[in-house]
């Protein structure tokens, strides 16, 4: 079982321009709310309730203004600095001690997931025992991702980070289940030729032991990468018809705390108090009147 996962909210706006990573991403409000709490619903989603928030040194007290380790939504939140963006899998030499004997679920910062079976794909995900589990999605663009290749029994038979070229359109996404042996693994891996510990290297050690399974998000689900300028205003505007249609917000937090049971109305009180007067908190107010 995953019942615990990191947030890896650094990497000093690595997609973005000069002139926008001054700013780390994960502090802008993607929409209505800050990017941050788009990766956290998705673990909230999933039932996972210890998380650890690695974010760029020097950034601490922005993101604790933003989600406090004591908070409102009956999760555990932790945080550590990462000192430069040396990889992905840094992530789980960084939570060597968050995630002790357990098993870890990693989801990129700036991944935004959405769609009707959600849910129950990412609690099948989180009943990993031994072994590792991805997520993965078709895109018209799979040279900008990491990329899958399927056999005919859908086993992953190949994977690659930006590949030039692919026969696949399957897009690993930024959401990964690890068993305990993360850890090791990850502290073995050597930077690549771009200087960075890579994902696709601490995948292909599970897929060489056939210990790597693909879990699909299919065309009914949506998956964005919230990476560069362009797809960050892509997203914002998904989020915005969606709930403008529904009169339903994606990734409130206490919406999904109150109906996992992990808070009650006197919680969400206090998260009025906290967020002040704005939409979000009429939101919040309609969820317990
Ligand atoms: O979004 C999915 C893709 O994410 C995967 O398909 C790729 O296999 C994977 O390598 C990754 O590719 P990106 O090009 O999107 O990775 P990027 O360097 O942009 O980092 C993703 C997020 O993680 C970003 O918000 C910055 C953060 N990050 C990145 C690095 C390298 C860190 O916090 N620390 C880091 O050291």
């Amino acid at each position: 079982m995953i019942k615990k996962a990191i947030i890896l909210a650094g990497g000093l706006g690595t997609r973005m321009s000069p002139l926008t990573k001054a700013v780390n991403k994960q502090l802008l409000p993607l929409y209505d709310k800050p990017l941050l709490f788009y990766p956290l619903s998705v673990l909230m989603l999933a039932g996972i309730k210890k998380i650890l928030i690695i974010v760029n040194k020097g950034q601490l007290s922005q993101f604790k203004k933003i989600l406090p380790e004591k908070n409102n939504l009956g999760i555990s939140i932790e945080y550590k600095e990462q000192l430069s963006p040396r990889g992905l899998p840094e992530a789980f030499i960084i939570g060597e001690k968050f995630i002790g004997k357990d098993n870890v679920s990693l989801i990129l910062g700036d991944n935004f997931f959405y769609g009707q079976s959600l849910t129950k794909i990412l609690k099948n995900c989180t009943k990993l025992i031994t072994g590792s589990k991805i997520l993965i999605h078709p895109v018209k663009n799979p040279q900008l991702y990491g990329v899958a290749t399927l056999n005919n029994k859908k086993k992953v038979v190949k994977l690659a980070e930006k590949p030039k070229r692919s026969k696949s359109s399957y897009a690993v996404t930024g959401m990964y289940f690890f068993d305990n042996e993360v850890v090791k693994f990850s502290k073995k891996l050597k930077p690549s030729k771009r200087g960075e510990l890579e994902i696709i290297d601490l995948l292909n050690i599970y897929k060489n032991k056939n210990k790597l399974k693909a879990e699909f998000i299919g065309r009914g689900g949506t998956w964005l990468d919230t990476g560069n300028v362009s797809d960050f205003y892509d997203a914002a505007n998904f989020i915005s018809t969606i709930e403008n249609r529904q009169g339903l917000k994606i990734a409130c937090l206490e919406e999904i705390s109150l109906n996992n049971g992990w808070i009650g109305k006197s919680q969400i009180y206090n998260a009025i108090n906290f967020y002040g007067k704005c939409d979000y908190s009429k939101y919040l107010k309609s969820l317990i009147s």
